[in-house]
């Protein structure tokens, strides 16, 4: 069956892309423990049209990470077509979706990623774009605005009548990167505003925060980024709770469990040599986690798989 946003499930729990994260392990981790859809981090259009080895790879989908979401970024038209073309029939991701909120100077001074807020017209065009070469759904992830939160209420309408499927929106503006508290009233704002699906993302870090979210904003559902990081449970303590069932505490056997499974998968990705990659999600699975201080030093140094568990096995 054709994956459609109008027939997904209500309210649509989706875990956030982002770069260096949101890869083929880490999606896996997160659905063999629920459902959410997943966004894969972001890839460059023109990479992908320039056929580049290492961004093709990155777009690949293992089937246990459907329904699947691939982001991409680029601020060219014809670029950002062709991309999407290519993913679509490479690798048939449920849907595509355009990066039109990411703050980073890197893509922004291309004119990539949240500039995009500031040309409407060339926004337009790339939606346009994409929605005519795929058949697959578009959607555009946003941020609450440039410098004034309240630009997304305008901004969503034109991504709307340009065709896009559905809209997220991080209720924070680009100015703001990271700082203060994402912005729920604009999003809820800009979800009036329009009649396709719209997410709210911002600082969602627990099934409670993911429920008054969508009770506040009236939004079709969320997109966790920060709150999934060494914790993908967060996505399986939300299904319990639509569910009617009681959370699930986390044990430390548990947690070293999908740590170690998450282990395995990124060694399988990125050879034996990529346990330096993995230590960003280690630190992630730790955050906050009493006694751990003793160990940080030695889990941040480690370089093998042995003396990773040595570390485990004191913990646990
Ligand atoms: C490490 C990191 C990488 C990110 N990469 C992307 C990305 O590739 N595409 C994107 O649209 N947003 C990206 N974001 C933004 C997140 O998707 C999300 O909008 C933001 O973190 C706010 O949501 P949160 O409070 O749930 O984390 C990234 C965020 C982080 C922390």
């Amino acid at each position: 069956m054709t994956f459609s946003w109008s027939s997904s499930t209500k309210p649509i729990v989706g875990l956030a892309p982002m770069a260096d994260m949101t890869d083929s392990p880490f999606c896996r981790i997160v659905k063999s423990l629920a459902s959410p859809i997943v966004w894969r981090e972001m890839v460059s259009a023109e990479a992908v049209v320039r056929e580049n080895k290492k961004t093709l790879n990155m777009a690949e989908i293992h089937i246990n990470e459907r329904p699947l979401i691939q982001q991409i970024f680029g601020a060219d038209p014809a670029t950002m077509a062709e991309a999407a073309k290519i993913i679509v029939e490479q690798n048939s991701p449920e849907g595509i979706d355009i990066n039109m909120g990411c703050p980073v100077y890197k893509i922004t001074s291309n004119f990539n990623g949240a500039a995009l807020m500031k040309d409407s017209a060339l926004a337009e065009k790339i939606v346009k774009a994409v929605k005519a070469v795929v058949t697959v759904p578009v959607s555009v992830k946003m941020r609450a605005g440039w410098s004034n939160p309240e630009e997304c209420i305008e901004f969503a309408k034109i991504i709307e009548a340009a065709g896009a499927d559905l809209i997220s929106i991080h209720g924070r503006t680009k100015i703001q990167a990271y700082t203060g508290l994402a912005n729920r009233d604009v999003v809820r704002k800009a979800k009036k505003a329009v009649s396709i699906p719209v997410l709210y993302n911002g600082d969602i870090t627990s099934a409670d925060d993911f429920f008054s979210a969508i009770e506040e904003t009236k939004c079709d559902g969320a997109l966790i980024g920060r709150g999934a990081l060494g914790n993908p449970w967060i996505f399986r303590d939300i299904e319990d709770k639509i569910n009617g069932r009681a959370i699930q505490t986390v044990s430390m056997q548990e947690r070293i469990e999908i740590i170690n499974k998450h282990l395995d998968l990124h060694i399988l990705h990125y050879g034996l040599q990529s346990i330096p990659t993995f230590r960003k999600h280690l630190a992630w699975y730790f955050k906050g986690i009493p006694g751990i201080k003793q160990f940080k030093q030695e889990l941040m140094t480690a370089n093998d798989r042995t003396a990773l568990e040595k570390i485990f096995e004191q913990l646990s």
